[in-house]
């Protein structure tokens, strides 16, 4: 039988290539370089299916220009905000993703950079770190309280429930906006708010969890951070589209927001040069779900959606 030609955009998982490569006749880019838009134009004539990651565009125009050979984009992230989901449908190729297996370590990552902003992470580390740390006094470093804090959550799905599960370990005062509220099992006793306004006035932690649409765009505004109590502490493990960078500087230079911890920012990879003079910036490189058991199950799922749509299924994760 000949087998159905995948192409694996980055260099995905040991054991996700070696299932790939038994499975599929896979083409993987050596280089680990984005995938770009004439790469996606090309392959769409070469290739039955694309798993790709965030780093390829799937722009309106670049689909456009697509041949009909390409069937499916298994995509290897749960966000799918780099692709244009109508045109693709349009096209006639599915989209999948992969929620839920990544939910746990994104939220163990939202974690590190909420306790890592609350008490000085980037100051400590680097005045240890150089040999500069040359005294010590009740009043040096004094941070934020995590435990028993008000924790608002903006967006309740997989990874902000996961992410309130951990913050109970804290017996944080959980709060949460979602477009819809939830059912009381899932909800574990959080508490709902019908806006993110009134989520705010409370969130003395706040943390981003929900995907970049147009309507999410910039949801991280000047009147919105304005709405935070004094000293508040944001952390965004979801996308940088959520956070209006420049408001964000302007808030924690005037201290009404105490730090912020940020995987995510408007441009990636690369981030905002602005905000690395900032020691109450704790900040990583977009590595959310970047754990060997997580990558290997994303990997995996995006397979499995894959083979389910070559065996004449509906894949477990189509959009
Ligand atoms: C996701 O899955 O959306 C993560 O951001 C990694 O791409």
């Amino acid at each position: 039988m000949i087998r159905k030609r995948l192409w694996i955009t980055r260099w995905l998982s040991d054991a996700t290539l070696e299932r790939a490569v038994r499975d599929y006749d896979v083409v993987i880019n050596h280089e680990d370089t984005p995938g770009t838009a004439d790469e996606l134009i090309a392959a769409s004539a070469d290739f039955d299916a694309i798993i790709p990651c965030h780093s390829e565009h799937f722009s309106a125009d670049v689909v456009a220009q697509f041949s009909d050979r390409l069937q499916i984009v298994a995509n290897h992230s749960v966000g799918v905000d780099h692709c244009d989901l109508p045109a693709l449908k349009t096209r006639g190729i599915a989209v999948t993703n992969t929620p839920d297996v990544l939910s746990d370590a994104t939220a163990e990552l939202a974690m590190l950079l909420m306790l890592g902003a609350a008490r000085h992470a980037v100051a400590g580390d680097r005045i240890v770190r150089t040999g500069v740390w040359d005294s010590w006094s009740p009043a040096f470093m004094v941070g934020k309280q995590v435990t028993g804090a008000r924790l608002g959550i903006i967006g309740m799905g997989r990874v902000g429930r996961a992410f309130a599960a951990k913050a109970r370990g804290f017996d944080m005062d959980i709060h949460y906006y979602n477009r819809t509220e939830l059912p009381v099992d899932q909800a574990q006793g959080a508490t709902y708010h019908g806006s993110v306004e009134s989520l705010l006035s409370v969130a003395d932690f706040l943390s981003l969890h929900c995907p970049a649409t147009p309507e999410t765009t910039n949801l991280m505004n000047s009147e919105r951070f304005s709405l935070l109590p004094q000293g508040a502490v944001m952390v965004n493990t979801a996308r940088g589209a959520l956070v209006d960078e420049t408001a964000l500087l302007e808030t924690l230079t005037r201290k009404h927001l105490a730090a912020a911890g940020l995987d995510c920012f408007q441009v990636e990879p690369g981030g905002n040069p602005a905000f690395s003079e900032h020691d109450n910036i704790f900040m990583l490189p977009h590595i959310g779900s970047a754990t060997r058991s997580t990558r290997d199950a994303m990997g995996f799922r995006a397979l499995d959606n894959v083979d389910a749509f070559f065996a004449g299924k509906t894949p477990g994760d189509l959009l």
